[in-house]
């Protein structure tokens, strides 16, 4: 059945470049995945060249609109979309070239296993040493996960049910309490694989009241989230909700959506709630009438400048992630996994463009351009950013596992 839908989405012909035949989705993925490999060792080169070294670990962040590398240290939230992208290029490719670099740029992120003062040790650990970890089965990742997941979980506040995003920080624009921000759905998944590998049930647990809590509290009758809500610590009480890098407190930032969306649908695939699959679904009913024909939407749902204003390749990458694995799991509901998957097919022949895959040798070895990072703050905005490059290519190796799994396995 799912082939059909494969093809059913496939028929919303693409010319790929100056070639005049629809490119297949598998032909898509050969090119990009071979650009990939030419790219991130580019960007491997460039991070030698701007003096990387086990003690000084650098780690790509953007490049600037003078088309320089901007690198950043260890602890800046991204830092392990980098290795985590080297290790899906080693899965597709298989190339032990590719494994060496991504076991390169994962190994320098060892202390991060014992950070307890910030939310995305979750997207820090799991993109490289997860991916690590699930790919070569070295027993030292394992360990690594498990104590980071810990040091994630030491900041579960039980009166609010979360787990707290930021720590009071010079360049944090107001003294929250304890804020919990729509992104950090996304650290939820190293709490749900650690507490399968480790064997610890309260990592589930801990997983689980957050969701729970944000489903509640972050989200919006029409399915849309607010990014941030701040919480009394002592008693639980919602004390205000608004944005950090949205358009406004009311609007709907568009990459807050989509890490929802991804959020909730990987809580359904842990767990098997059924509320998450629900809340996932409602989410996703929100966000597809608003993007736009290419697929790629606009930086915020409601900014003022639409449609002249600038597009998010990330919120279109993690999208199309999250909806081809969605897609997976309603295959019993009329129409909907094949609504989902080729939405997601249209994301990813806009990404698989020349106006969005950077040209070989070009931005300094990312895969994609034109992301946006925080529009309000004035940072990475229209600039290649290494989110977006990870998420891509797991949007690709997941369409590419749902068009080849045997119909019994799905
Ligand atoms: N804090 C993650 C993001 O900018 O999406």
């Amino acid at each position: 059945m799912k082939k059909s839908i494969i093809a059913a989405a496939a028929a919303s012909c693409f010319l790929a470049g100056a070639c005049c035949q629809t490119e297949s989705m598998e032909e898509l993925t050969e090119r990009v995945f071979a650009r990939a490999s030419e790219q991130l060792a580019l960007l491997d080169s460039n991070l030698d060249e701007a003096g990387f070294s086990e003690e000084l670990a650098l780690c790509p962040r953007y490049v600037d609109h003078e088309g320089n590398l901007v690198t950043s240290n260890i602890w800046w939230w991204c830092s392990g979309f980098y290795p985590g992208s080297l290790w899906l290029v080693y899965e597709y490719t298989g190339d032990e070239g590719v494994k060496a670099l991504a076991e390169k740029h994962t190994e320098v992120l060892d202390s991060i296993r014992f950070r307890t003062n910030d939310h995305d040790v979750g997207f820090q650990l799991d993109c490289s040493y997860g991916n690590g970890y699930r790919l070569t089965g070295n027993p030292e990742y394992k360990a690594v996960l498990c104590d980071g997941a810990h040091s994630l979980a030491t900041r579960f506040n039980p009166a609010v049910g979360c787990t707290r995003s930021w720590d009071p920080a010079p360049d944090h624009i107001a003294a929250w309490k304890f804020p919990v921000i729509i992104d950090n759905m996304m650290n939820m998944e190293l709490l749900l694989s650690a507490s399968e590998l480790c064997g610890d049930e309260s990592l589930r647990a801990v997983a689980e009241s957050h969701a729970m809590t944000v489903m509640k509290n972050h989200f919006r009758e029409d399915g849309s989230s607010f990014h941030l809500v701040d919480y009394d610590p002592v008693s639980g009480e919602v004390l205000v909700r608004q944005t950090v890098q949205g358009f406004a407190d009311w609007s709907s930032w568009t990459r807050g959506q989509a890490w929802g969306l991804y959020g909730f649908t990987m809580m359904y695939q842990y767990t098997g709630g059924r509320q998450y699959l629900d809340h996932a679904v409602k989410i996703a009913e929100y966000l597809i009438p608003r993007l736009p024909e290419d697929g790629i939407p606009y930086w915020d749902f409601d900014s003022d400048l639409i449609p002249d204003d600038l597009r998010d390749a990330s919120a279109g990458a993690i999208m199309a992630s999250a909806l081809v694995q969605l897609s997976g799991f309603v295959r019993d509901e009329a129409g909907r996994a094949e609504k989902y998957l080729s939405v997601a097919e249209r994301i990813l022949r806009t990404l698989a463009s020349d106006e969005y895959l950077a040209a070989p040798g070009e931005d300094c070895g990312f895969i994609l351009k034109h992301s946006v990072g925080n529009k309000p703050g004035g940072v990475e905005v229209d600039v290649p950013l290494t989110y977006s490059d990870y998420y891509f290519l797991e949007a690709l190796l997941r369409y590419r596992a749902l068009s080849s799994s045997p119909r019994s396995e799905r």
